[in-house]
């Protein structure tokens, strides 16, 4: 057994974890993922104690993301993938990649317990530095199709942290496209207020909180050009919200204060 003695921001890579295995876990469940179970039952930690009972919401966010990397390496099989925030995700085992080029950048303790269970190679590089310092970027090549993911991470920037980074990308590698998700502004609130999750974990401060319904406008301010973009709202696999999500997200006055995911390209 391993004890991640894990604190702060990195702690929360155990939250989504977390939320992933239980899902599959479940005998139903929607992600089918044996690398991400076998890290979770070697981790000696309480995640109930910490996170309370896992939900659906990590996994459904993980095939989500998958989803839209599959569709990338359909047309690019020879891309170049960036996670950001990477963590103990397991994207490389779930998703068929095998002539494209994988970078797992998070901070340097985060890629320590990364690397207890998942080794880098020639294919699958590992970089250990924040995202915000752009020294990651030296590493990737500029002639490849790329496509970099942001899975719960940008909230844990402040907002000219994001909005620094994403005009570094955009003019760094033209064409490429981003994938993340974002919480909604009153829930970014919650958590510089002290959101206690269950009586024995408090979040992390979240200071990046954006309505749904301005991330088109206000990516599209930072960076000229956007080629496409998209967006989802969370769905839930199971429980109550998997049917009250669909009718809260139809109200009006709801979407736009609801989390969601964005995906866009970067101009040529
Ligand atoms: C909520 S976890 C998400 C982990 C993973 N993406 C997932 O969905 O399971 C947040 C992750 O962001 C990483 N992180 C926090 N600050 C970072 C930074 N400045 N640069 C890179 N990664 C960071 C943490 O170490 C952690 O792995």
């Amino acid at each position: 057994m391993h004890v991640p003695n894990l604190t702060g921001i990195p702690e929360t890579m155990l939250w989504t974890l977390h939320n992933r295995a239980g899902e599959a876990l479940h005998e139903n469940g929607i992600i089918r993922d044996p690398k991400c179970c076998e890290i979770y039952k070697a981790l000696d930690y309480d995640f109930e104690r910490s996170f309370g009972k896992a939900d659906g919401s990590h996994a459904m966010r993980s095939c989500f993301f998958d989803e839209r990397l599959r569709e990338f390496l359909a047309r690019h099989p020879d891309g170049v993938i960036i996670n950001l925030g990477e963590g103990l995700e397991t994207q490389r085992f779930r998703v068929v990649g095998d002539e494209a080029l994988w970078f797992s950048i998070d901070l340097p303790d985060a890629i320590a317990i990364r690397e207890r269970f998942i080794q880098p190679d020639e294919q699958h590089r590992h970089i250990g530095i924040s995202a915000l310092d752009t020294r990651w970027m030296d590493a990737v090549p500029n002639d490849r199709p790329i496509y970099m993911t942001a899975q719960g991470l940008l909230m844990y920037f402040t907002p000219n942290e994001v909005k620094d980074l994403v005009v570094a990308m955009a003019e760094r590698f033209p064409g490429a496209w981003i994938a993340f998700d974002h919480i909604p502004e009153w829930l970014s609130r919650k958590t510089q207020g002290g959101w206690q999750k269950t009586p024995h974990y408090r979040t992390p401060e979240m200071p990046w909180g954006i309505n749904f319904t301005e991330v088109e406008q206000t990516f599209r301010q930072w960076v000229p050009g956007i080629q496409a973009f998209h967006q989802t709202h969370f769905k839930m696999p199971r429980g109550i919200w998997r049917y009250l999500g669909p009718i809260f997200i139809a109200l009006p006055f709801m979407r736009p204060i609801a989390p969601g995911i964005s995906w866009l390209q970067f101009a040529d």
